[in-house]
């Protein structure tokens, strides 16, 4: 029986499964869940000491979904929480960063121990092995994370003193969208935003304005 129990909310997708893989790495137990755990996610959490919370991408209202899920958290008897945020929250004009600042607000005024950690674009939203239709600037530059560097700066998070009460940037190379498909040897257009969803529409918008840059050295001293 591992000696730390950490309840992974959204921990079936790629985040998810990224954390839970470093976790069971140090011999941490993981516990995925899903929307099936959602109706009494207190009961589907007990028995856990901690938590890793992730929300759904592009979540229509992700402070109540959070404010949920702290809820369940204290419910359960967990006191140790790791959110999962994103970049520059504050960004007035992404609105799905904006829920993740109010977000970030819920969890440091919910009296939990928490931490907080910032990813940069992941590394693994891109396809580097066919060329690249890309519906912003590929020569913005970018913070980008390894969703491999992420779950083991979660598991130290986790696992090791001294994180309670920090926010965390996360990126493991900071390089324009053109820099990594020359590398891979392909090519990258930029191609209009197909527009599937507003949300993504205005990161596109600023994406293309702006890139977004995060720095490495966090994640390069929280992994040593
Ligand atoms: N992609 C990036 O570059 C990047 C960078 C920084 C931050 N992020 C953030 O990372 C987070 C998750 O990304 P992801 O790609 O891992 O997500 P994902 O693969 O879409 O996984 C989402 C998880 O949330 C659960 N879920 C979906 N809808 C739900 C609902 N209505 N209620 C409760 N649970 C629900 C899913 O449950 P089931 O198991 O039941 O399907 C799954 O476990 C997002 O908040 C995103 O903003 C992403």
């Amino acid at each position: 029986m591992p000696a730390l129990r950490v309840a992974v909310v959204g921990g079936h997708g790629k985040t998810g499964r990224a954390v839970c893989d470093a976790l069971g790495a140090v011999d941490v137990g993981a516990l995925p869940l899903g929307r099936a755990d959602w109706p009494d996610l207190a009961a589907a959490a007990a028995g856990c000491e901690a938590a890793y919370v992730i929300a759904p991408n592009l979540h229509p209202d992700e402070p109540a979904y959070v404010g949920e899920v702290l809820t369940a958290l204290i419910e359960a008897g967990i006191r140790r929480v790791v959110y999962h945020s994103v970049a520059s929250p504050y960004a007035p004009s992404m609105p799905h960063h904006l829920g993740k600042a109010a977000s970030e607000d819920l969890v440091r005024r919910s009296d939990l121990d928490w931490t907080i950690l910032q990813p940069g674009a992941y590394l693994q939203n891109l396809d580097l092995t066919a060329a690249i239709d890309l519906p912003y600037s590929p020569d913005r530059p970018f913070g980008f994370l390894d969703l491999t560097d992420l779950g083991r700066a979660a598991a130290v998070v986790l696992t090791q003193p001294g994180h309670v009460g920090a926010t965390y940037e996360l990126a493991s190379r900071v390089a324009t969208v053109r820099e990594l498909a020359t590398g891979a040897g392909v090519e990258v257009r930029h191609v209009p935003d197909p527009k599937t969803h507003p949300g993504l529409s205005a990161m596109f918008e600023y994406y293309d304005d702006h890139g977004l840059l995060v720095g490495t050295r966090t994640l390069a001293a929280l992994l040593g």
